[in-house]
């Protein structure tokens, strides 16, 4: 997308951009639904009896199912981001797609309120990134820790190895939120639209 300070036209995506996001995004659905169907089973905060999460919120009816699910949404997640990373880099659009050098500079100095939104904008959907990749380390560290016992090893212990893999959820939630804000400010409907149609 062009920055909406240089340019007025209508946004457009490439398809491929469009279904990697769309698949993204109802992987991570399934992928926290079921996490928080898994979590249930015994919660990381307060033990059996300890802090529950309510149905709604949760997919797989009970530790079998959801464990079925996360295992299952696991390769559509992980292989779709793969498949984004292969095409960003052959693209090269790595190279102007994720915050730079030209965001840091505007956050400082610019007086234009469109550049700076379109920066933090920028830097919010860079962020999802590390946020993904941190949530497949712990996932693999919890599906094998023998494995990949430095996984664990990494964290600490097991348990904050759970906590941290637990903390995607909230991550990716507050990721969300702010990254439709700050694209609606950027970009109005348009822009949202255009990410799916
Ligand atoms: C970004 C997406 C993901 C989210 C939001 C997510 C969320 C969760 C949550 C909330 C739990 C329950 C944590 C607990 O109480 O111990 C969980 C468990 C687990 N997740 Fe994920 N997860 C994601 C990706 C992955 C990936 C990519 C893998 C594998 C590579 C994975 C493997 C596991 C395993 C092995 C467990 C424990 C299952 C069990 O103890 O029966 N997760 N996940």
């Amino acid at each position: 997308m062009d920055s909406p300070a240089k340019s007025q036209k209508s946004p457009t995506q490439n398809i491929a951009a469009k279904i990697f996001h769309s698949l993204n995004i109802i992987s991570l659905f399934l992928m926290i639904t079921s996490g928080l169907q898994i979590y249930n089973a015994n919660p990381v905060f307060g033990g059996r009896t300890g802090l529950h999460i309510p149905p709604i919120f949760t997919l797989g009816a009970w530790l079998a199912g959801g464990r079925h699910w996360h295992f299952a949404a696991m390769w559509l997640f992980s292989l779709n981001l793969l498949g984004y990373g292969i095409y960003i880099f052959i693209t090269r659009r790595w190279r102007h797609k994720f915050v730079g050098t030209n965001d840091i500079k505007a956050i400082q100095k610019t007086q234009n309120p469109k550049r700076l939104t379109y920066a933090w904008h920028r830097i919010i959907y860079t962020s999802i990134i590390p946020i993904l990749l941190l949530a497949i380390l712990t996932g693999i560290g919890m599906y094998k820790p023998a494995q990949f016992p430095w996984i664990v090893d990494m964290f600490g212990d097991w348990q904050a190895l759970r906590i941290v893999h637990f903390a995607s959820v909230p991550l990716i939630t507050v990721f969300v939120i702010i990254h439709w804000q700050l694209g609606k400010k950027a970009g109005g409907d348009k822009l949202i639209e255009s990410m799916f149609w």
